[in-house]
């Protein structure tokens, strides 16, 4: 290690996680967050993301699930890259459109330091498909969320919404569009509560926020 490592940064360190176009990771490194990048991971080497983060001198690294026999597998050297790029640090792994079921060992590794967007205001419409389901619904209210990643798909505690309104005459691509903005907004906000050391899980599972972060950077509603 040399005096210009990376890996020396006070910053705390933060790895991203994509499967694809990247334009949460493009919000993120836009943020100019005090956070130290130490990677971004793809299972797809076609992933967009990944030449953002390249062109910001990011490492990247793409781990190919099809690879591996099995998700215990796969789980298992992408949490060991994790823990490289993090040098050792406790920093935070960000899922930013990774498209992978996790396995329950995985999410325990990196419990209470592992966050998600979803494109729906949870517990509502977890899964795929969330703009259209929640067309066909007639929600007048949508949005996306933040939360610590559990073992059970899109159901960890939430830190943070942002809401928007559903238009009369919305179709899934408008809708998507008009939630995407509020994605971009939302998660730079809870990352940078986190590398300020105002957001953390409690023992019992419970979102702590502290009382100096702004309402505003957790949740957001339309006037
Ligand atoms: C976003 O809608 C996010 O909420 C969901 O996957 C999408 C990723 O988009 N988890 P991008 O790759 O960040 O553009």
């Amino acid at each position: 290690m040399t005096r210009d490592d990376p890996a020396d940064s006070p910053l705390p360190a933060v790895v991203v996680l994509i499967s694809g176009r990247g334009s949460n990771l493009a919000a993120l490194l836009g943020a100019d967050l005090p956070v130290r990048f130490g990677a971004v991971l793809s299972n797809r080497a076609d992933a967009v993301g990944l030449q953002l983060a390249q062109a910001r001198g990011i490492p990247t690294q793409v781990l190919d699930h099809r690879s591996y026999p099995d998700r215990e597998a796969f789980d298992k050297v992408l949490g060991d890259a994790i823990e490289t790029a993090l040098g050792g640090s406790r920093g935070l792994v960000v899922l930013a459109g990774f498209m992978r079921i996790l396995t329950a060992g995985f999410t325990e590794r990196f419990a209470g330091r592992m966050i998600n967007i979803h494109p729906s205001l949870l517990p509502s419409f977890t899964g795929l498909h969330t703009h259209r389901r929640a067309l066909q619904a007639g929600v007048r209210v949508h949005g996306c969320s933040v939360h610590f990643v559990t073992a059970e798909l899109d159901h960890g505690p939430i830190i943070g919404q942002a809401a928007v309104p559903v238009l009369a005459d919305d179709d899934e691509a408008a809708l998507a569009a008009r939630v995407l903005r509020q994605e971009h907004q939302l998660y730079p906000r809870i990352v940078r509560a986190w590398a300020e050391g105002r957001l953390r899980l409690d023992a019992g599972q419970r979102v702590v926020l502290d009382a100096l972060v702004d309402q505003a950077a957790c949740l957001r509603v339309p006037a």
